[in-house]
């Protein structure tokens, strides 16, 4: 089979380590992976791109043991064969899958309980998109108990996750606040339903503050890690969580814990990519008896034929016969409420 992979190169960071860019990928044959028990083989027919898949590239975010080098979260497709063990999936069946890794490929292996079955009606390519940031974003407020009334806070509202989070927290009855980098941003998110979207340049944690009446946010889901982390506290209310899943603002921060213990607040980190596959099964939006529904999110105009975005927004060739996830005007998102 073809898939998307990686060239090393000499190109190295501020520390010296190596990070490929997307000139350095390629569209090249491997070997065909083959399901061992519990697992199926999809022909990929879409897979999507998340920030995870750009930190892979760079060799920032290597993938668990035992699991394919090759990049890529999430896919559609067609079951092509069953390993031992498989129940309740049929060759032929059209998928959605939660993958560990592996999805930048023609065929991928996927635990068979990361299997949703494809919903009628929606583009392939749009669904795609939609399964890593839905379990992620659920599993996460799943944990920290996010429930209608309260006031909730996304960093980053216009990524991937940010989309996907603003509609849930409003689908669950939340007040919406988020943080993006420009104005178009901003007013993109208000259209998908947040109620105040900040300029993350600015003094956000005044503006959470203002938004709030001084209370402060009940949960905060947020990408950024160390450089937010006392800001994010100092943003919670009485009571609060704090969710952190990104580290684009580095690993290591200072916390001060008087503010934690007066604020009776929780703070707390996950990564899904490494959850146990029972876990995993259980994080998505199937496990939740969720159904489909007609939001909005990013339209992308990166159609077959074009680049792909680097992190940083510079563009890369994209190898012959991989389409990007793209995030489409009135997508079909997978709601879970
Ligand atoms: N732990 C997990 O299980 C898990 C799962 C999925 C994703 N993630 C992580 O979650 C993050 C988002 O993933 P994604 O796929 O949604 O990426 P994405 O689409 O590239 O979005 C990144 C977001 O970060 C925002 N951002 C950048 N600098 C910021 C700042 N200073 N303040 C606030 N926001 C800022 C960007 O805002 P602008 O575009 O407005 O600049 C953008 O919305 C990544 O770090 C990814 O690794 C973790």
């Amino acid at each position: 089979m073809h898939a998307i992979t990686v060239r090393p190169t000499e190109k190295v960071d501020a520390k010296g380590r190596h990070r490929p860019g997307p000139e350095n990928i390629e569209w090249a044959e491997v070997e065909t992976p083959e399901p061992g028990p519990g697992e199926a083989l999809v022909k990929v027919a879409a897979a999507g791109m998340n920030r995870a898949d750009l930190l892979q590239r760079q060799g920032l975010y290597p993938p668990p043991a035992g699991v394919s080098e090759i990049m890529g979260f999430e896919v559609v497709g067609t079951v092509a064969a069953l390993g031992p063990e498989v129940t309740g999936w049929a060759q032929g069946d059209q998928v959605v899958a939660l993958l560990a890794g592996g999805g930048y490929a023609e065929y991928a292996v996927v635990p068979a309980g990361q299997l949703l079955h494809m919903p009628p009606g929606v583009d392939p390519v749009v669904a795609s998109t939609l399964v890593e940031v839905a379990a992620t974003v659920i599993s996460n407020m799943d944990h920290v108990g996010l429930t209608g009334g309260e006031t909730f806070l996304v960093h980053g509202g216009a990524g991937g996750v940010g989309q996907f989070a603003i509609q849930y927290a409003k689908g669950l009855g939340c007040t919406v606040l988020t943080t993006c980098g420009t104005d178009a941003k901003r007013e993109f998110c208000r259209g998908l339903g947040a109620d105040v979207a900040l300029d993350y340049h600015e003094d956000w944690v005044a503006g959470v503050k203002e938004a709030t009446g001084g209370r402060g946010a009940d949960v905060i889901l947020d990408v950024m890690g160390a450089k937010y982390l006392g800001l994010n506290v100092n943003s919670l209310a009485t009571g609060g969580r704090l969710v952190i899943i990104g580290m684009q603002g580095g690993s290591r921060g200072e916390l001060n814990i008087g503010k934690l213990l007066a604020k009776r607040a929780l703070v707390t980190a996950t990564s899904l990519r490494f959850r146990p596959l029972e876990e995993k099964a259980g994080d998505l939006p199937s496990g939740r008896g969720a159904g489909l529904a007609d939001v909005r999110g990013r339209p992308d105009h990166s159609g077959p034929g074009g680049d792909l975005p680097d992190h940083r927004g510079g563009r890369g060739p994209r190898p012959a016969g991989v389409r990007r996830g793209a995030r489409q005007d009135r997508a079909h998102l997978l709601r879970a409420l």
